[in-house]
């Protein structure tokens, strides 16, 4: 492996370093105080499947934070499939609030919870605890369900564009 050092700071190659990191493009969803809320994140990884959970890493500054730190119980993770870069697109750019719905399948659980009905799959966690850490809150939630479609052609970011896997 070539590993090139340059003169550089660390946050520039901490950046080069994660463009290599590729990761499956999700939309975490919450609904607090009657309002719905969407955002694109790819800073989610599983803890554990014992007890089986989630974690979600999101910058304080995004409007999903309020309502996950102030009282939404319940959150789901719906991990987007090759061909909806337009929900990431929408649920991670300039477009705010209910507007963000307006592409996509959306259906509710229960407890009003939106979650895209045609996901590559989707996680419903029940807010467990919650972490604050520089400029992000880590939330864990506990799964309480998951669904998953029957083929596996997820949406993957890397090196700052959106792919898919090649043999998918
Ligand atoms: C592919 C992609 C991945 C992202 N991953 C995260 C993430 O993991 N955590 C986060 O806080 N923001 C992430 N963002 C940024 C938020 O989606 C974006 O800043 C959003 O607009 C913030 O929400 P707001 O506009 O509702 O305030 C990501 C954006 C994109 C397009």
């Amino acid at each position: 492996m070539t590993q090139i050092a340059l003169a550089e700071d660390l946050s520039q190659s901490m950046r080069n370093a994660l463009r290599r990191f590729a990761r499956s493009v999700t939309v975490i969803t919450c609904r607090h105080g009657g309002q719905r809320y969407a955002m694109a994140a790819t800073a989610v990884s599983e803890v554990s499947l014992d007890p089986p959970s989630m974690l979600v890493c999101i910058n304080q500054s995004a409007s999903i934070y309020a309502p996950l730190s102030s009282g939404a119980s319940e959150f789901c993770i719906n991990i987007l499939q090759s061909s909806q870069e337009n929900i990431s697109l929408l649920c991670g750019g300039s477009i705010k609030g209910e507007a963000r719905f307006e592409t996509g399948q959306w259906l509710e659980t229960d407890s009003g919870v939106p979650y895209l009905r045609d996901a590559q799959a989707t996680l419903f966690c029940h807010m467990d605890q919650s972490l604050r850490y520089g400029t992000h809150m880590i939330f864990i939630g506990r799964v309480t369900r998951a669904l998953f479609d029957a083929a596996v052609d997820p949406l993957i970011y890397v090196a700052g564009k959106y792919s898919r896997i090649q043999s998918a």
